[in-house]
């Protein structure tokens, strides 16, 4: 047993967040009644670096109870709730995380939890897969991994394209029980919930700029509308830019959008979407958050440049005052608003986020000898029997096809009658 977590007195109110976490985790915790009795992952040691909420808690509770052995880190420096970090620990999982790390702590506690030699990794972000393909831990147990967010995808078939990736991973995140569920409405309401309780501000009648209209910026989009904001895109992939005209957004590059804004998030993935030439023709009291899994969308280094002094004014909020006396405020340091400044996702929806890690988890001990070193979705029937159970334990019934239909939807024959 090894950890390093805040304080091991806060595992009771740890065990409170996870106990209203199962309440409404239904379909994860349908799984683990079945993994508790058969025990599909006996002593198989994995190695999770995940964001540490009450949600991931109910996951390794339940990859523990499927006989699993679980190292966890965390996969963002400000994203662990400390009191499920001291829960994990007195159940048997060995975590390395804490709220408000260093860089350098954030990948030694990765260090730390990679000493257990995974067979199987998870990631949110790839950061451990690229530390064991850079020679950082021993790859040789590993019979593949899974992967819980697009950024991480993004970089693993990037890998798995140039031939350097080295053992299968199942994408979690492109499932379409987690990518148009989690993405959407977990990110939509999430990041709300982040601005809101960083700031309290009054999101009616603001311009609210979203950076990418991918399902993270959808969502984000739709919920910043319900709210009365006024919510403007900026794309790059003029089919997305065209889906947010016809829904109803403005679309314009952000070199306009930032003249208009009052409030910017980034959503993209992608680097730099917010820089120094927006910076220049922002309103004073411009708020920037970012939603996006890595602290690199809002260019932080170009705005300290920019600004003659930097004020911490509460928890998660900096003033930024550049040199013409106008303030710009950066939320969470740029690091994932929802998470650090709120608690992440609701649970109802990482039930199915989760539901897919452990079935994938499951899955690729039954397959290990077939699977290549690919990047693999998760299978169809594995999606939808979530689906399934989603639906089931929100007490939602839905039609199924006649026969007659079954073939008429097959055929080729009948036409117009
Ligand atoms: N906050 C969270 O809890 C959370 C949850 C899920 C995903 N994520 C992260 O959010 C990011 C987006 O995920 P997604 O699933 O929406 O991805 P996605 O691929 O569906 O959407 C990203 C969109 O951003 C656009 N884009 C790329 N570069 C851009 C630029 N320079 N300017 C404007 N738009 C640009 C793309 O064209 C695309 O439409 C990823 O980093 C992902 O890992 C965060």
């Amino acid at each position: 047993m090894d950890y390093k977590v805040k304080d091991l007195k806060l595992a009771d109110k740890g065990a409170n967040l996870l106990r209203w976490a199962e309440d409404h985790m239904s379909v994860l915790m349908s799984i683990r009644k079945r993994f508790a009795k058969e025990r599909p992952l006996k002593g198989v040691q994995i190695v999770a670096c995940l964001h540490v909420t009450k949600e991931t808690g109910v996951l390794v509770r339940t990859l523990l109870a499927g006989g699993a052995k679980v190292a966890l880190t965390a996969s963002n420096p400000l994203s662990t709730q400390d009191e499920v970090a001291a829960t994990l620990v007195k159940e048997g999982a060995n975590v390395f995380a804490w709220k408000g790390q260093t860089k350098e702590e954030y990948y030694g506690c990765i260090q730390r939890a990679l000493s257990f030699k995974p067979a199987i990794t998870m990631d949110d972000g790839a950061d451990v897969v690229t530390e064991l393909h850079s020679g950082r831990g021993d790859i040789s147990r590993v019979i593949g991994g899974t992967e819980e967010t697009t950024t991480g995808v993004v970089r693993l078939t990037a890998m798995a394209e140039k031939g350097v990736l080295k053992y299968p991973i199942i994408a979690v995140n492109n499932a379409e029980t987690k990518w148009d569920f989690d993405n959407v409405y977990g990110t939509g309401q999430s990041t709300i919930d982040g601005i809101l309780r960083a700031t309290n501000v009054l999101l009616a009648g603001k311009r609210f700029v979203i950076a990418g209209y991918g399902h993270c910026g959808r969502g984000l989009a739709n919920r910043a509308r319900g709210m009365g904001a006024h919510v403007i895109i900026t794309e790059v992939d003029p089919m997305k830019a065209l889906k947010a005209v016809m829904d109803g957004f403005e679309v314009m590059p952000m070199e306009e959008a930032a003249e208009a804004g009052d409030i910017f998030v980034t959503a993209s993935g992608n680097k730099n979407v917010i820089r120094g030439e927006h910076y220049k023709r922002m309103k004073s009291g411009a708020v920037l958050a970012n939603t996006g899994h890595f602290n690199v969308e809002i260019d932080i280094k170009e705005l300290e440049g920019m600004a003659k002094s930097r004020l911490k004014i509460r928890d998660f909020v900096d003033e930024y005052t550049l040199r013409d006396g106008r303030k710009i405020y950066l939320l969470a340091d740029g690091r994932l608003v929802n998470l650090a400044a709120a608690e992440g996702h609701p649970s109802e929806v990482m039930d199915m986020s989760f539901a897919n890690q452990a079935l994938a988890a499951e899955y690729i001990l039954k397959n290990s000898k077939r699977l290549k070193a690919k990047v693999y979705d998760v299978p169809k029937e594995i999606d939808s029997a979530i689906a399934k159970l989603k639906l089931d334990v929100m007490g939602i019934k839905v039609d199924s096809m006649t026969k007659e239909q079954e073939r008429y939807v097959k055929g080729w024959a009948e036409g117009t009658e």
